[in-house]
Order: C-alpha cells, then structure tokens, then sequence
C-alpha cells in the first residue's frame, strides 16, 4: 500500500449519477488485484477530511502507460466533488488497499453485481476469463439509465443477464431470483466446483447468500462499507461475522473488502 499524487487522464460521465475516473497509476497498477480498492481524498486538502472508497475496475494501458479506471457514483458532497475534477488535475490516493478475491479454479462461476458493484467485478472476469471458466455475469440496477459496464462485460465473453426494478433493460426481476432460476437450469454435475461472486448493496449480497447456500456453491461477496481510515485503524467499516459459536467483528478494510458468504451475520 503506498500514497500517490496521481494524475486524473478522464473522468466521463457513463450512466445517470456515474461516472469512469481514469488514473496514472505507475507504481500502484502491478501490484492490484481483482477486489482490491482505493482509497481517495475528493475534494482539495483535508476538506472533506475523510477519503472515499472505489474498487479498482481494471489497470488499462493508456499511452503505453499504466493507468487504473474507477467507476464511482454521486452519492454525496466527496463524490460530487470528484465529478468536477478535470483530466491533468492531480489526486491523492492511497492503494491497492484490502483482500480482493479468491480465484480458484471454478468450471462456472456466476457473477451477480447491483449497481456501482460492477465495479469491482470486472478485473476478477478478466482473470476467470484467462482460466477458461464459464461465466454468467447478473447486474441488476433500478432502470436502464443506471446500467454499466454491459458491454465491457460481453466483450469479455460473458453470459449476460440484466435485472432492473421497473423492467426498463432486461428482466422486471430481483437478480438473486434470477440467478436462482438459471443455476436450476445447469446439471448438477456442472455445478459441483462453481462459484458465486458478488458486489452490491446489503439486501443483494444477503438474497444472494441464501440462494448460494440453497444451492450449496461457494460463494464470496466484496462488501461496500462506510470507511474512515481504510487500513484497520478506526473500526468504522465493522461487520459482525461468525467466530465459532460466537461472532467477532471484522474490519471490511483489513480482512476484506472480499469475505466468504458463509462467515457473515446477516441482520
Ligand atoms: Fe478504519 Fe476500516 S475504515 S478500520
């Protein structure tokens, strides 16, 4: 993990209240992996005093250079202060920060993102794509004006299912129910080293768990928490997880942002 004043090369508009950041990143880029994050101060100074959290979307080549892409929506005033910021400005990032994902060995693997958790979704396809694995890849969003990253996706290979809550793009459906009706289409047989990978909001992550274990395919989630530090000083980021018989509470930053399924308490 090392502090960069990096260079912003593009921040574009890609989607209603999203945006695609592209950063120099030389020295930062060759050591991501697929989940990790970054960690920016938005605005000027120390105002806003906290840094925001961004998965890391992919390490591109730009110029020769390596640059890594966020891709970020306003939320907030940091946010919507990082969509004013202008190519040749500089910024300030901490990174690569946290535990990005396990890639095993999975024959299928079934990746379900909900909206800006596309995000930190697409370095891990281009890792499974290297390893020839199927990949079914579900977004859902709340209309078409807030999908992402689908053509990014399918130029990787993907089979894409898209779910949105008015039926605007796609299916009118939750994605962990979809997902649920395609791996009941799949044999058995095809299912026993799959995996299930997912980012997005808390409800999604929690549906998504219970169809995974109805299912009994292993399943790792990449966590979106409030940040304060972003390397295990502050406790902000907490989630409460099994220990035993008993529960602890982990630190998203430090032992994630990537848990297993199976090890969260779902409230
Ligand atoms: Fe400070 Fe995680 S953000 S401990």
């Amino acid at each position: 993990m090392k502090q960069f004043i990096s260079k912003i090369i593009s921040n574009e508009r890609i989607a209603k209240e999203q945006y695609s950041m592209v950063l120099d990143a030389a020295g930062m880029s060759e050591k991501a992996t697929p989940g990790q994050f970054v960690h920016v101060r938005c605005g000027h100074d120390a105002d806003p005093l906290l840094r925001r959290p961004f998965s890391i979307y992919r390490v591109r080549d730009v110029g020769g250079q390596k640059a890594i892409e966020i891709i970020y929506k306003i939320v907030g005033r940091g946010t919507a202060l990082l969509a004013k910021k202008r190519p040749g400005d500089p910024i300030d990032v901490l990174g690569p920060l946290g535990n990005g994902f396990n890639i095993n060995n999975p024959s299928i693997t079934f990746i379900v993102a909900g909206g800006i958790g596309a995000a930190a979704c697409y370095m891990l396809a281009e890792e499974l794509v290297k390893k020839k694995c199927k990949i079914y890849y579900f977004f859902g969003a709340r209309s078409k004006d807030y999908v992402i990253c689908e053509e990014d996706f399918r130029a990787l290979g993907c089979e894409i299912h898209i779910c949105t809550d008015d039926g605007s793009s796609g299916h009118k459906k939750l994605i962990p129910d979809h997902l649920t009706d395609i791996i009941k289409e799949i044999p058995k047989a095809e299912l026993s080293t799959a995996e299930i990978y997912a980012c997005g909001p808390m409800i999604m992550l929690k549906k998504t768990a219970e169809a995974a274990e109805k299912a009994k395919i292993r399943c790792q989630m990449s966590l979106e928490a409030r940040m304060g530090c972003g390397v295990g000083a502050c406790m902000s980021c907490v989630v409460k997880c099994k220990q035993g018989d008993s529960f602890m509470y982990k630190r998203v930053c430090k032992y994630g942002p990537v848990l297993n399924a199976s090890e969260i308490i779902w409230e």
